[in-house]
């Protein structure tokens, strides 16, 4: 990060990006609670965050969701089924949709479990921490729809008896292998990782920035805020929200790329 990048102004670091997007060969997305702050689903920490009125390792620890289901069920997932059941994507997730259809945003690495990527017609989608579309029963194994489960008694249970749990990852669980490998191939093989949306202090996935810049990749981050990558790995911070600021990247993007042709 050169000086003169933090004091950039936001229009001009706005066209630097999209500048930087065209002229990249293999662009990646890092994403997290904050591009789903406009579609109504609060984010985790900062104004409004959910870990202001519950306390993570009370109610999204694998231990506390084993030692009492009915608890985190109630207070955790509830609250997140009624936001995520209404939730539809924003500009940010239909800016980054737009990227891949351009050709110029190879894969979305997301720490959400929204589901609101895909639903905004992002095809490569890395979901890190699972998602909670789907439930699985902790007896017999079977997978239903989120959706499709009356949440009438808590827990919801299976056919069998046996609890469900959401296919998210839990803390104090390990990430799916697959999605592991396959956000590691991304981040150490792309010329420019976008960051949008997340505070960066959860590993591995806070991680994965860090190894796209020791690949090599120039890493930038779309925040209203700093994080801790902000002045060491990201080369400078667009300061906005995400649905304005992807949008405007987006456009931009759009524009140099028909002047090609
Ligand atoms: N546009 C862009 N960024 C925003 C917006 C917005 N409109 N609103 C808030 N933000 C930023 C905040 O400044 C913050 O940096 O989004 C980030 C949200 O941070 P967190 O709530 O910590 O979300 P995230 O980084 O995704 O959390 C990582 O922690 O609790 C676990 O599993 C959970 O996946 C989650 C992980
Ligand atoms: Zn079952």
């Amino acid at each position: 990060m050169t000086a003169n990048d933090c004091f950039m102004n936001p229009n001009d670091l706005i066209q630097q990006t999209a500048e930087i997007i065209v002229s990249s060969k293999h662009v990646v997305a890092l994403t997290g609670a904050g591009v789903s702050v406009e579609s109504g689903i609060p984010p985790f920490r900062g104004k409004g965050g959910l870990w202001e009125k519950f306390d993570p390792l009370e109610v999204a620890h694998i231990q506390s969701f084993m030692r009492n289901p009915e608890r985190v069920w109630r207070l955790l997932i509830s609250e997140m089924k009624g936001i995520l059941a209404d939730a539809r994507p924003n500009p940010a997730h239909a800016g980054l949709a737009r990227l891949e259809s351009l050709g110029k945003l190879k894969t979305v690495i997301t720490q959400n479990v929204d589901g609101l990527h895909q639903l905004a017609g992002s095809r490569d989608v890395i979901e890190f921490h699972g998602n909670f579309a789907m439930l699985r029963c902790m007896d017999c194994g079977l997978r239903v729809k989120t959706v499709d489960v009356a949440m009438t008694d808590m827990p919801p249970r299976c056919h069998c008896g046996g609890i469900y749990r959401p296919e998210c990852v839990f803390f104090g669980e390990p990430i799916p292998m697959q999605a592991l490998d396959r956000a590691q191939m991304a981040a150490s093989s792309c010329d420019l990782m976008l960051v949008a949306g997340t505070s960066a202090v959860v590993q591995p996935a806070a991680f994965m920035p860090v190894m796209a810049r020791q690949s090599g990749a120039v890493v930038i981050e779309i925040n209203p805020e700093p994080t801790p990558l902000t002045g060491s790995t990201s080369k400078y911070l667009v300061r906005g929200k995400a649905g304005i600021t992807v949008r405007r990247i987006t456009d931009e993007v759009e524009q140099m790329l028909a002047a090609r042709r």
